[in-house]
């Protein structure tokens, strides 16, 4: 599948006011820092849709992309950003806790990951907190421009026997850079599999 228009339509912090078309719609979560809003901007072959920063924290609102009129990438604030204040981080954790268990046209969220680390307890938690709520997700691990084919795959190794301790099989499992536009194709056939 391929992108060929992609337009911002809103960003805000209360799941009522997304969007109410019902059209079908997929997220983006991770850490903060982790290539969400660079991958967006990747996929879409925008390079300034959604916004990116070098420092942790960019993304803090719920942001809607309508995508070739038909459906939505919904770039979403990260997790475990040490430097957010208590407050602000309880305040992103319930609306995005919200956004995800009561958005009923949310067909599947992306959880990333970044390829250069070891498995991260943070992300372990909200994988399974997922599944808990049996929200649909797959793994992307990102920035593999940063690291070796050797380390990416002992990484994912150590991913996959982790996440098989808690799982009995693992969900659907991508690589990207948004240096290099790896990955674009699988994650978009991904997604036009699910639209179909
Ligand atoms: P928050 O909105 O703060 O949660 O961050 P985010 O997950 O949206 O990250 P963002 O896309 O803003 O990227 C963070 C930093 O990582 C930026 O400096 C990006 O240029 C860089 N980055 C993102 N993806 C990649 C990638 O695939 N390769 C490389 N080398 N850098 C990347
Ligand atoms: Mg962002």
């Amino acid at each position: 599948m391929k992108i060929k228009d992609a337009v911002f339509v809103v960003s805000n912090s209360e799941v009522s006011k997304c969007p109410t078309d019902e059209k079908y719609e997929f997220a983006f979560i991770g850490r903060s820092n982790v290539g969400k809003s660079s991958l967006i901007n990747m996929l879409t072959g925008k390079k300034n849709l959604a916004k990116t920063s070098g420092t942790p924290g960019k993304t803090q609102l719920i942001n809607h992309f309508l995508i070739d009129e038909k459906w939505y990438l919904v770039d979403l604030p990260g997790y475990g950003y040490a430097k957010a204040s208590k407050t602000a981080r309880f305040k992103w954790e319930k609306f995005i806790s919200e956004y995800l268990t009561k958005r009923k046209n949310l067909m599947n969220t992306f959880v990333l990951l970044d390829a250069r680390l070891e498995p991260q307890q943070i992300d372990l938690e909200f994988m399974n907190w997922c599944g808990e709520k049996g929200l649909p997700f797959s793994m992307v691990f990102t920035k593999i421009d940063k690291l070796s084919s050797t380390a990416l795959q002992k990484n994912l190794a150590k991913y996959r026997k982790e996440m098989l301790k808690y799982w009995d099989e693992l969900p659907p499992v991508f690589t990207s850079s948004s240096e290099s536009g790896f990955g674009k194709e699988p994650i978009l056939n991904y997604i036009g599999a699910i639209l179909e």
